[in-house]
């Protein structure tokens, strides 16, 4: 069987996605994990942006030895440069250059003439190829260009030196039928395509960006750029997990394989949600919370007697966690850093400390504590920030006739103890507004969301609340089985990350 190289884009276009914004090291934790899950391919970032990202580019390079780490570039000479600079210690290094192709981005955005974009990207594609030997382009907004434009520029680049050809579907605008076509036109009419691999990546702004990918697939494509839930510029970009779930739960249909290895799918989404702070939606095709749970008593009736009566997949192959745990109140440190591992989490000696101390707090507290529960409490310890303020306690009052009211206590790296209470519309509110006396970092609360870990009425609560603050969006994330509590770590977890941004800056 042929096989589909899999070329992740999630730290680069999924980084796109509002608020996503990661720290270097974050970047390089992900990559690390996208090099187990097996991914061929890992745009890890435009160099030339900042230095931020040309410092994450070149760790990763540096750090990840496996897979193609690429580079991404506009077609000009000082965004190449930089691609190679950050991909000079790269075992396999590749610079992505692209260039728009449609006539509505030559005449309205960059307002050159068709000839003149062929030749910057004869150019561009000449220079990467003096760097590095494996060069991808991509005549951006592929889709809505003139087919025998598109053609021409394609062969125009492969003889400048480009091996791999990439079709966007920039803004998510092609079927399927169509999608297919303009890919089957690129082997017809494209006379030097067999120099080059021909590549896809689309956009989900209809909600066909799966379909579209496997239907160019299907028309001869075969690398397809992806990000993991899903994420990136506006409504996000092809899905990896569904398409190769799709890939290879219907291998009698598509017949190719790819070097993914699916158990590690479900734990790579988690990180790239708990690092970027992106929830996934419950219904998710493949790693959704309830993409393995059946609520209909037929369903489930199904399940207990065969499997395969209402499961096309099996959770175990994607890596979903199960629900039993063999840890309890007497485990000592040393068993739950063990039972991390199997669950493919490596943490910090310090981090480790704080959750398992966290563990500790509750299996006092709650009567049942799986592999979900786990998940919730190392998702904090996994969002590499340095606290400038540690919440300590809090104390609530609240109910139907009395004001909320609250107080809380913060903790400095330097030891200060900084206390102060509020009055709210509710308690969260009360949490909220005495923090931020403290703090005294302006924000704005735009989302809140609480979530049950498990099920049953002892259930931890996991918050996830987006601040935004000077343009820019911070999200946190906090779990405990008292939901002010998680609410108030949410809101610390989110304040550190901005705070921790501002120094940077
Ligand atoms: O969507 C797009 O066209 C892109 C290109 C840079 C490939 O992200
Ligand atoms: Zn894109």
């Amino acid at each position: 069987m042929e096989k589909i190289t899999i070329f992740d884009t999630t730290l680069r276009d999924g980084e796109q996605s509002p608020g996503a914004t990661l720290n270097v090291q974050e970047k390089l934790e992900i990559a690390r994990q996208l090099d187990r899950l097996g991914v061929d391919v890992i745009e890890a970032g435009t160099p030339v942006n900042s230095p931020i990202e040309m410092e994450a580019v070149s760790l990763i390079a540096r750090e990840v030895r496996r897979p193609i780490i690429c580079g991404l570039a506009r077609a000009m000479p000082e965004d190449i440069e930089a691609a190679a600079r950050a991909l000079e210690k790269a075992a396999h290094p590749r610079i992505h250059v692209f260039l728009s192709s449609s006539d509505i981005h030559l005449m309205h955005q960059i307002k050159k003439d068709r000839e003149e974009v062929i030749m910057m990207a004869v150019e561009a594609c000449k220079r990467a190829r003096a760097h590095v030997d494996d060069v991808e382009f991509s005549p951006m907004d592929a889709s809505r260009s003139e087919p025998n434009y598109v053609y021409q520029l394609l062969r125009a680049v492969i003889d400048a030196g480009a091996t791999t050809v990439n079709i966007p579907d920039t803004v998510g605008y092609a079927t399927p039928d169509e999608f297919a076509a303009l890919i089957q036109g690129v082997f017809q009419s494209v006379p030097n395509i067999g120099k080059a691999v021909v590549s896809v990546h689309v956009h989900d702004d209809l909600g066909l960006a799966v379909a579209n990918s496997l239907a160019a697939i299907r028309a001869g494509a075969r690398q397809v750029e992806c990000t993991i839930n899903g994420i990136g510029e506006r409504a996000g970009n092809a899905s990896l997990e569904e398409i190769v779930m799709a890939l290879r739960t219907r291998r009698d249909y598509f017949a190719f394989t790819t070097s993914i290895d699916t158990t590690q799918i479900y734990r790579t989404s988690r990180l790239v949600s708990d690092l970027t702070g992106i929830p996934v939606q419950p219904n998710k095709a493949v790693v959704g919370a309830n993409a393995f749970r059946h609520e209909s008593g037929i369903h489930q009736d199904g399940v207990i007697k065969e499997r395969s009566t209402y499961e096309i997949m099996n959770p175990a192959d994607v890596g979903v966690p199960g629900t039993t745990l063999t840890l309890g109140k007497l485990s000592g440190r040393h068993a739950f850093r063990q039972h991390l591992e199997e669950m493919g989490y490596t943490l910090s000696d310090e981090a480790l400390t704080r959750a398992f101390a966290a563990f500790q707090e509750l299996v006092t507290k709650k009567k049942e504590v799986d592999d979900r529960d786990i998940e919730a409490l190392v998702t904090e310890e996994r969002r590499n920030i340095v606290e400038a303020y540690h919440l300590d306690h809090i104390q609530v009052s609240c109910g139907d006739h009395s004001v909320p009211t609250a107080t809380v206590r913060l903790t400095t790296p330097d030891g200060a103890v900084l206390a102060d209470a509020a009055l709210g519309t509710g308690p969260v509110d009360a949490v909220y507004r005495a923090i931020n006396r403290i703090v005294q970092v302006p924000n704005k609360l735009t989302e809140f969301s609480v979530k049950s870990v498990t099920e049953g009425i002892d259930a931890q609560g996991q918050v996830t609340i987006r601040l935004e603050s000077e343009g820019r969006v911070y999200t946190g994330r906090g779990a405990a089985t008292d939901i002010i509590v998680a609410s108030a770590k949410a809101y610390m977890n989110a304040l550190n990350r901005l705070i921790a941004a501002r120094q940077k800056r």
